[in-house]
């Protein structure tokens, strides 16, 4: 059989093979079998140099030829082809199953407990206000009755800016700034971040205070009792038991620290005949810091001295802690998300 006709043979053989090509793998076989490297086009041409050179321009003509209808009979299936599979997914997708929903992310424990903190205390007629997170010492220290080398200072770990300027060491500087700013009456809540120098198991160091502040005339240590007995019975159960003990601050006088009867195991000190690991078995957990304003920081704020006033100051962490039974402070920070989901 001479070379022409073998050439000519080649595409009503490609096109037997394409009938039954069913896929783009079918059809990439098809394709090296008839144009690869060691393909039959390529077997019928290894024997050209055998031929007369006077032939070989005919055969080298047409073997061009054949390679380009066996191109386009190639494409031109792979294009059907691609079509048909098209068709086929699109027979087979299933408009009415159901998407795959987003992820859906939720709120912070930590903004969970501050807003409901701030529901129940605006329902007691507070105002929430706010300050700066970087402070002047003016307002986070001295106006608070806290002079240089004041003692207390040292218990507050701050972190410095620069002389005069800190990280604020807690909300308290929101009270001055709020009684420099309006007059008496007043109830205000300022809820936020506040920064220590500290780190370790229970210290970070930046966490979230709520401070608390109310001023007019003739309020008294029963006031702070029974806006905080009712604050705390709102946040962890109207069966919670309510203890001031007998503090001390700069900026209050007197001054308590306030327990509650532990949420853990209802103030038994046992729980299922475990000793109870929130509480340490006492019945009771520390809850917050608060008393009567000190005159010093009326004076400060330029408030008439016959008016009267409490204040208070909680941390956030501590009471979503308590409230959740969260034992490893760590797990606000973290933000791993099979902790953070389940608050959704
Ligand atoms: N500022 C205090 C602290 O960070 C907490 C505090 C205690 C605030 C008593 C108050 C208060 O307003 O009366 O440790």
């Amino acid at each position: 059989m001479d070379l022409i006709t073998a050439l000519e043979g080649l595409a009503p053989e490609l096109e037997k093979g394409l009938a039954d090509a069913r896929s783009l793998d079918a059809l990439e076989s098809l394709r090296v079998d008839f144009l690869g490297r060691k393909g039959r086009l390529a077997h019928i041409m290894s024997a050209l140099p055998q031929l007369e050179p006077a032939q070989r321009p005919a055969v080298g003509q047409k073997a061009n030829a054949v390679k380009e209808s066996l191109t386009a009979l190639l494409e031109e299936r792979r294009l059907a082809l691609e079509k048909a599979l098209e068709a086929e997914a699109l027979r087979r997708f299933d408009a009415s199953l159901p998407g795959r929903l987003p992820w859906r992310g939720s709120l912070h424990p930590i903004t969970l407990v501050t807003q409901e903190i701030c529901d129940v205390l605006r329902g007691l007629g507070f105002d929430v206000a706010s300050g700066p997170e970087v402070e002047n010492d003016f307002y986070n220290f001295e106006s608070l009755n806290m002079p240089p080398e004041h003692p207390a200072r040292d218990m507050q770990d701050t972190l410095y800016v620069s002389d005069k300027v800190v990280m604020r060491t807690h909300t308290s500087p929101v009270q001055v700034r709020t009684m420099l700013a309006r007059k008496p009456p007043l109830a205000v809540i300022c809820p936020g971040k506040v920064y220590r120098r500290d780190s370790d198991l229970t210290h970070t160091p930046m966490f979230h205070q709520i401070e608390g502040l109310m001023v007019g005339e003739n309020i008294s240590m029963a006031h702070l009792r029974g806006i905080l007995t009712a604050f705390v019975r709102e946040i962890f159960g109207s069966a919670t038991r309510v203890r001031f003990r007998p503090s001390f601050f700069p900026f209050t006088e007197p001054s308590a620290e306030v327990d509650i009867s532990c949420c853990m195991c209802g103030g038994a000190g046992h729980l299922d005949g475990e000793p109870c690991r929130v509480c340490k078995t006492t019945g009771w957990v520390e809850i917050l810091g608060c008393g009567m304003v000190d005159p010093a920081v009326f004076e400060a704020v330029g408030y008439a001295p016959e008016v009267s006033g409490f204040a208070f100051g909680l941390g956030v962490e501590r009471v979503a802690m308590l409230k959740y039974g969260i034992g490893d402070l760590r797990m606000f920070f973290e933000n791993d998300v099979r902790f953070l989901g389940q608050f959704a």
